[in-house]
């Protein structure tokens, strides 16, 4: 039984997602599957919460709508990248709603929550409580001033939303309220021994570090508190219960039913995976999941009694892009269904790289420029080149049918020893979900198939020893067909032309070692070239474009008004009012000026692009707006610590955006 996290419907996918939750259980699976395995895979839409009705909010439009929207993209994407789930399902659907219900119904029935009313935020301009992403404030432990009530993006410490210092509502920018509540809780610390029990002393060895350290700093340093798992909201499942109109289920809660609810969806066994101790259940997710799908989660199935826990929690930490996080609000991203619409047949291309450069242990990252490099001196010059190479060979010598094995010479025979022991060596690997580790078995067996043409030389043998070029290119063809079968879980498509050509139907994993899959005297249809070379001006472009996109997305175009953004977005930007103490040119550079501002508090260094209009003389005493929260950069090796905000007309004229009268240093712009 394996799960994909199921993505929010409330935007696209990018690559970062693939290379962490979707791509690792895709290879797992087709694996499997080639081993003969009986598995289930399923994923779906995550409807519900907060980060789907703050967008719905923030466009003026329904949750339905955006999730509808999003489902369909998504669900498209999947496909035409090859992961192939057996049922893409939705959370908001009839039959998980009734699930969910029925499961939450289930731990009340058995006792297992408890309900309590306490006093929480509301927004009384928008007459809702505010809870999770609905509120914002200062992290209590790294001082991040955008902390959600659920959750500090910057430091990844799971919140409340009481613990934030200076909270304010993310629809309204207002202070809230106070006012009392009523919920229900799951007591997660009375679960502490057994999850002492069950993973730190029972995954120890099977589970990856980064997830086993991220379980025992829950456990042991932060110790578990009671959580709420319904929400006063208007979207979602209904609370089951009497007296709860009005409220639903924490989306934590629902969200991981959603496996069980596509597994019904998808057969009548669905208990055959979910509720028996001989199946496996394999939950595939990104780091900001773990808690909740290694803690919550199997409480939860414990607590009701009737599920089976999961076997393993494989999770992938971050992939970066081109040097920086990837970021959905700035647009720094590789979209998957762009990739997809701009690329038709490089799917296995990105599939190879996001699967060689996977965030396996620790973040990774991505650049076009590795992107080519892996395509060009991997894919094209070892993969692609040895499969040609074969081809073209048997093409030009035996009229394109396979020609017959002969008699060994002691080369021959060690290779196609090696070659048997490359399915097993691929296998055990992706059964400790090393996935990287496994693709670069993979190109051994294409390193070996190369080195073994190259060191044969069938080209000056064919004239005088014709039967052992047959030999050879007999068992390249080999080596070939057993890389078009062990390449399926990582490269389906190039898998399926490859099988195409060399005819081989109806495989499995072990049949990669068996040296009958290609007969002798077998026509091959016509080969073309698996992979092609990607040019520098490629890698221009797509660089270019990231750069492009993300501008747009925060620069309006010809006068265009730019998407709204909410006050949580606004609230982030400090600007404070400067006096400009020092100024100076920055050596050979028309544009730029060194300034000493004094922001208040303390005298920043600021690089600014100003020295085409002022003279630096002329400014020393000006009071300017300065955005005093920018990251650090170093420009032209000083390091610049703000950026002076500046007004710039059509022609690109200049002028210093300032107080109209006199005010303290410090004072905040908002
Ligand atoms: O982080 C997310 O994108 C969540 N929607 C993942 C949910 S996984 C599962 F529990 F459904
Ligand atoms: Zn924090």
């Amino acid at each position: 039984m394996i799960t994909a996290a199921l993505p929010y419907a409330n935007g696209p996918l990018h690559i970062g997602h693939i290379a962490g939750a979707y791509l690792p259980p895709d290879i797992y699976v087709r694996y499997l599957r080639l081993k003969g395995k009986d598995v289930v895979f399923v994923c779906g839409s995550d409807e519900h919460g907060a980060a789907i009705t703050l967008r719905a909010q923030k466009e003026g439009t329904t949750p339905q709508k955006i999730v509808d929207e999003y489902h369909a993209i998504n669900e498209k994407g999947f496909k035409d990248f090859g992961i192939e789930f057996d049922i893409y399902h939705r959370t908001s659907s009839e039959l998980h709603h009734k699930t969910a219900s029925d499961f939450f119904k289930k731990l009340h029935d058995n006792d297992v929550l408890t309900q309590n009313e306490t006093e929480q935020f509301y927004d009384e301009e928008n007459k809702q409580f505010l809870a999770d992403r609905y509120i914002t404030g200062e992290c209590p432990h790294c001082h991040y001033d955008s902390a959600y009530g659920d959750q500090c993006e910057k430091c990844g410490t799971s919140l409340s939303p009481k613990d934030l210092i200076n909270p304010k509502s993310s629809l309204s920018g207002l202070t809230p309220i106070r006012k009392k509540t009523t919920h229900w809780y799951i007591p997660l610390n009375k679960y502490e021994d057994w999850l002492k029990e069950w993973i730190l002393d029972g995954h120890k060895n099977d589970w990856k570090p980064n997830v086993y350290g991220q379980c025992k700093s829950w456990i042991v340093d932060q110790g578990l508190q009671p959580r709420a798992v319904t929400r006063d909201l208007a979207w979602g499942i209904p609370v089951p219960l009497e007296g709860a109109e009005g409220k639903v289920l924490y989306v934590w809660l629902d969200a991981p039913i959603g496996y069980i609810s596509a597994t019904k969806a998808l057969t009548e066994k669905w208990k055959d995976y979910w509720q028996d101790e001989e199946s496996k259940l394999v939950h595939f997710i990104g780091k900001d999941n773990i808690v909740f799908h290694c803690i919550i989660f199997p409480i939860m199935l414990k607590a009701h009694g009737e599920y089976i826990l999961p076997d393993n929690v494989p999770s992938n930490e971050f992939m970066n892009l081109e040097g920086e996080k990837i970021s959905t609000s700035r647009n720094w991203a590789i979209w998957l269904h762009e990739y997809l619409a701009e690329n038709p047949g490089k799917e296995d291309v990105l599939r190879y790289v996001l699967c060689a450069n996977a965030p396996e242990s620790k973040d990774s990252e991505f650049t076009w420029k590795d992107y080519q490099a892996r395509n060009n001196n991997e894919l094209v010059a070892i993969l692609g080149n040895f499969v040609n190479r074969s081809l073209v060979l048997t093409s030009k010598y035996f009229e394109n049918t396979v020609p017959k094995l002969g008699p060994l010479n002691e080369f021959d025979k060690q290779t196609l020893v090696d070659l048997q022991s490359y399915p097993d060596k691929i296998g055990t690997s992706i059964e400790k979900y090393k996935f990287r580790e496994a693709l670069s078995e993979l190109m051994n067996l294409a390193r070996l198939g190369n080195k073994y043409l190259a060191d044969s030389e069938p080209w000056k043998e064919i004239k005088d020893n014709p039967e052992h070029v047959a030999t050879v290119l007999n068992i390249s063809l080999q080596i070939s067909s057993a890389l078009a079968i062990l390449m399926e879980p990582f490269l389906p498509f190039t898998s399926k032309k490859l099988k195409t050509i060399l005819k081989i139907k109806d495989t499995n994993w072990e049949s990669a070692k068996n040296d009958h899959i290609l007969s002798a005297g077998n026509q091959l249809e016509k080969s073309e070239l698996l992979f092609s070379k990607i040019e520098d001006g490629f890698v221009q472009e797509q660089v270019e474009k990231l750069k492009k996109s993300m501008t747009q997305s925060q620069v309006s175009e010809n006068g265009q008004a730019k998407s709204h953004i909410n006050f949580e977005d606004f609230s982030k930007l400090d600007i404070r009012i400067g006096t400009i103490l020092a100024a100076e040119r920055v050596p050979k550079t028309d544009k730029l000026l060194k300034l000493q501002v004094d922001t208040g508090k303390e005298t920043r260094t600021i690089v600014s692009g100003i020295a085409e209009y002022y003279e630096p003389e002329s400014i020393i005493g000006q009071q300017v707006s300065v955005l005093t929260n920018l990251e650090p950069r170093k420009i032209k090796g000083i390091e610049s610590e703000g950026m002076i905000l500046m007004a710039e007309n059509e022609s690109g004229e200049l002028a210093f955006v300032s107080p109209e009268k006199e005010i303290e240093k410090g004072s905040v712009v908002r």
